[in-house]
């Protein structure tokens, strides 16, 4: 479901606290994390190479990349460390009743 890039991905539920899931949107590979009972969204792909965030390890808010251990922040999508220089990018999510949507946009 979409309403004005708004996207209905899943429930608040589907995602353990300290957890995060991926999802295809359209184009759009998303991942979800939940820290502290707040859920954030970035792009899930690594900004460095073909890797996905959500194969990798979630601590408290900085999630680190499978492939070469480049870390972000998920709140802010900042690149922390090499070999990460790209921030990945943030999608700003809401909750409608038990369900997360994501403002998805180019
Ligand atoms: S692919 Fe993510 S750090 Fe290299």
């Amino acid at each position: 479901m979409s309403e004005n890039g708004w996207h209905a991905i899943c429930q608040n539920t589907d995602i353990d606290e300290g957890g995060m899931l991926p999802f295809e949107v359209g184009n759009f590979q998303v991942a979800l994390y939940k820290v502290n009972g707040e859920i954030f969204a970035t792009d899930n792909v690594c900004t460095h190479g073909m890797a996905l965030l959500t194969d990798g390890f979630l601590d408290d808010d900085v999630v680190e990349c499978p492939l070469h251990g480049g870390m972000f922040n998920v709140k802010t999508g900042k690149a922390l460390c090499e070999p990460v220089d790209c921030d990945v990018k943030v999608y700003k999510t809401r909750q409608v009743d038990d369900r997360i949507e994501v403002l998805l946009s180019e």
